[in-house]
């Protein structure tokens, strides 16, 4: 079952029913404003950072779903109702949710008056635009009550939901015509806040929440909106709120526009006040003048469209595949920013309070958008290793506003520092800046430890070579990138973090994953010692890659697939051997990737394994067979029901490995096979089963061994963006950034017919045609780069041509 469409052309998912199985959201803001947004205009707004400056407040898990938002009632009579059905949920005649790249449009209409809500974050500007146009459908004329809400958010979004003895006593606000300032603790150590305002002359206001809801009354319901008047309250502790009411008549096919602004504002020290205890508002006088008119905001949404356009013009295909092509070439890329942007800080599961940025997801995440915004990817891996520590491991998290690193969920999770040589390498292959490895970076943020970014990848590598078990593979620490994996934390206290807990460090627990990744990117390493002059480091480094990789098969095999780890004991752990847990996904993915057992056959025997114990319709499971307990010598990979998360989940972050590892052994129908299951476009038809938004991934679906096999969760802020797109954009189509030029190498299922695509690469355009006239998955037969026949696969570049044009046929 469907709950809208996608749009193609205009590159947006439509909802067209409010009661979508769950909120299906979208997100506006590029820069440093942001806004959550569902398909109901619940959700809310922060600047920076979703803990620390919170502009409006949001309620988690609350029942109705979804409460607040920036939600605009509508009385017409005696009906009153909403633009995005919630909160009234007055029945609707029509409606529509639009959500597209950076802002979202409700079409609603209600006994012959039509609303249409714009709701976006202009480029280069703090504050989200509401625009609200009502049109007098009927032939009489109609008398109109409008009132916005808003409901302020006290910054801190922890100390907002737990600090009441505090909270209830500091709330402000001020009123200046139709401009509703929020300035709780300014008066002390805050030089910002908040205005709300729109574009008219307005009939009253409220900014005292329970003024204008009235005693035990909610969103649903106001007093106020019920009355038809507003009360004019001034907050003064309590929770503010901010709320206009414009009357108006409308004639028969009349129309009017209001433009609602939401904006974070900050000033001087000392230029906080205009008087005495009053707030400077010139910024927000100059922010609101740019959003006055109809015009000025058209332009400011053009601005954003043409944006997003040229963001994605640098990769897009046309294939015979209406699903795999706006997957391509909007949704995914799209999911991809959002992560850039977001990392795993706030989402409808994520709360913005707790995980701040990811060090591994924040590397992971660079892979699906370093093509995008390479300059700002630059940016971000300087930041991201500017945390490192100097035995090169890593702090798991620091935070978007100070930039450092922090212990809140912990550190030791000994795959990290790999991902660091990952990102740098997709960064240097996309750009071929290979001065970034001279840029000096500080370890622990200590300026005074700066190296070169080379010494910190080299930090990296060594912290692998150089913590190695009994059987000679890495130590999986903490644990690795399945941070549910936790071998040596022993926890019986309940509650207790996993992530945090002490006991700690057995020096025996060892990862083949992280073996896997060793192999990977050790080999990385080397190529960027040897393309900066340093052979002696790249054989060095190989060396030991070919020792890893020896070590695997000798002690990392099972006989039909990869082991995945030993415990602190040094029992095996994903082998037939085991009760439960007996073949667990990752090793399987990543050695393959990694190029290990593909001469030995076993290559191919692990991924038939992997089709054989691990595949649904939904995915490929994480584990067979589920935890059925509790295991302390395992840790939470065991506390979740099986079938949930990491016990047996199908977690969509590892499935592009598999398939990835499908075209390592040159198996295209697998290959597709797999990114099929997991990607929304192909479940789409089954979103009451699947739940989340059919347009971007979520982090896990139910695995076999749950009730719900099928529901997906936690959608939007996951690792996944980033490696289905390098799947699909690198390994299946093909298209390959490599040090020397790009890679052009298919594996495709042998009924697709070709393709077209064009790649902005380092500045210069590539027209690629691809041909598959006799049904083949994979290997370039002919390569033809403006008319001329080349050898291999890789288009190479000739000096100062901005443009080619190449025809691959395969076969
Ligand atoms: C989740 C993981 C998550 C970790 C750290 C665990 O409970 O299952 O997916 O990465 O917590 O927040
Ligand atoms: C979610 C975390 O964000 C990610 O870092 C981790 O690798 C996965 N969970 C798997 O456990």
């Amino acid at each position: 079952m469907k709950f809208g469409y996608f749009d193609d052309a205009r590159q947006e998912y439509v909802i067209t029913s409010p009661t979508t199985p769950l909120p299906w959201i979208n997100y506006l803001g590029c820069e440093n404003f942001f806004s959550l947004i569902s398909n109901t205009c619940g959700g809310y707004s922060f600047y920076k950072d979703a803990k620390l400056l919170r502009l409006t407040r949001y309620r988690y898990n609350n029942v109705p779903a979804d409460t607040n938002g920036r939600y605009y009632y509508i009385k017409d009579g005696d009906t009153v109702w909403n633009p995005g059905w919630q909160p009234v949920q007055t029945e609707l005649d029509s409606y529509s949710c639009r959500h597209g790249l950076g802002y979202s449009v409700f079409e609603s209409t209600k006994n012959e008056l039509a609303a249409e809500l714009t709701a976006f974050v202009p480029l280069n500007n703090n504050c989200e635009i509401n625009r609200l146009t009502l049109t007098n459908k009927s032939s009489q004329a109609k008398d109109i009550s409008l009132f916005s809400y808003i409901e302020f958010c006290l910054w801190n979004a922890v100390d907002d939901m737990t600090n009441f003895q505090r909270n209830f006593s500091i709330g402000e606000v001020e009123i200046e015509g139709s401009a509703i300032y929020h300035k709780t603790e300014y008066r002390e150590r805050r030089n910002h806040y908040a205005v709300y305002s729109v574009n008219t002359a307005i009939d009253g206001y409220d900014t005292d929440r329970d003024s204008f809801l009235g005693a035990y009354r909610g969103v649903n319901r106001p007093i106020v909106v019920e009355q038809g008047q507003s009360t004019n309250s001034k907050a003064s502790g309590w929770a503010p709120i901010g709320s206009h009411n414009i009357n108006v008549t409308l004639q028969p096919g009349e129309e009017k526009t209001y433009i609602f602004v939401l904006g974070y504002l900050e000033n001087e020290e000392e230029n906080k006040w205009e008087a005495p205890g009053v707030i400077n508002k010139a910024p927000a006088k100059e922010m609101l003048a740019k959003f006055n008119t109809n015009e000025q905001v058209e332009a400011a949404l053009n601005e954003l469209k043409e944006h997003w356009q040229n963001l994605l013009s640098k990769y897009t295909v046309e294939t015979n595949d209406d699903k795999l092509t706006r997957m391509i070439n909007t949704w995914n890329q799209y999911q991809c920013m959002v992560t850039f942007n977001m990392s795993r800080s706030a989402s409808y599961y994520e709360s913005g309070t707790g995980r701040g940025m990811g060090f591994r997801d924040s590397c992971q995440d660079l892979l699906g958008f370093v093509h995008l915004i390479p300059d700002r990817a630059r940016e971000r891996i300087i930041d991201i290793a500017s945390t490192q520590f100097e035995d090169g491991s890593a702090y798991h998290q620091y935070q978007p506003l100070t930039k450092k690193g922090n212990m809140d969920i912990g550190s030791g999770f000994n795959d990290d520092p790999l991902w660091l040589i990952a990102c740098v390498s997709a960064y240097i292959k996309e750009t071929g800046d290979f001065g970034i490895l001279e840029e000096s970076v500080p370890f622990d943020n200590d300026e005074t430890k700066a190296q070169t970014l080379m010494e910190h990848l080299r930090r990296s590598f060594e912290f692998t070579n150089t913590n190695l078990g009994p059987h000679g593979l890495p130590l999986i620490g903490r644990a690795d990138w399945n941070d549910c994996l936790n071998l040596n934390c022993f926890s019986k206290t309940p509650g207790e973090s996993f992530q945090t807990c002490s006991n700690f460090e057995s020096g025996k627990a060892e990862s083949v994953f992280i073996a896997g990744m060793f192999v990977k990117y050790g080999k990385e390493y080397a190529e960027l010692c040897k393309r900066t002059g340093n052979q002696a480091e790249a054989d060095r480094a190989l060396a030991a890659v070919d020792r890893m990789y020896a070590t695997v098969l000798e002690s990392g095999w099972d006989g039909e697939w990869f082991l995945r780890a030993y415990d602190a004991f040094s029992e095996k752990i994903g082998s037939k051997e085991c009760e439960d847990g007996q073949i667990f996904i990752e090793p399987q993915g990543f050695c393959v990737l990694a190029g290990i057992g593909v001469e030995e056959g076993l290559a191919e025997k692990a991924l038939n394994s992997v089709k054989e114990k691990l595949d649904t319709k939904y995915g490929v499971m994480l584990l067979q067979p589920a935890y059925k307990d509790y295991h302390v010598n395992l840790g939470e990979v065991s506390s979740y029901p099986p079938g949930y998360k990491e016990n047996a989940g199908i977690f969509c972050h590892n499935n592009p490995w598999v398939s990835i590892a499908e075209t390592v052994i040159g198996r295209g129908d697998r290959a597709f096979e797999i990114y099929k299951k997991t990607c929304p476009a192909y479940v789409e038809e089954i979103s009451e089963i699947h739940r989340t938004e059919p347009y971007v991934y979520s982090q896990m679906v139910a695995g076999a061994d749950a009730p719900r096999h099928g529901e997906a969760k936690n959608s939007w802020l996951t690792g996944t963006a980033a490696w289905t797109f390098v799947n699909v954009s690198q390994y299946i189509i093909g298209i390959r950034p490599e040090f020397d030029g790009l890679v052009v190498d298919p594996c495709i299922p042998s009924d697709m017919p070709g393709f077209k695509a064009t790649r902005i690469f380092r500045g210069v355009t590539y027209n690629i045609t691809v041909e598959n006239p006799n049904g083949a998955q994979k290997g370039v037969a002919k390569l033809i780069v403006d008319g001329q026949e080349m050898n291999g696969n890789m288009i190479p570049f000739v000096d100062g041509k901005k443009e080619y044009s190449a025809t691959i046929i395969l076969g």
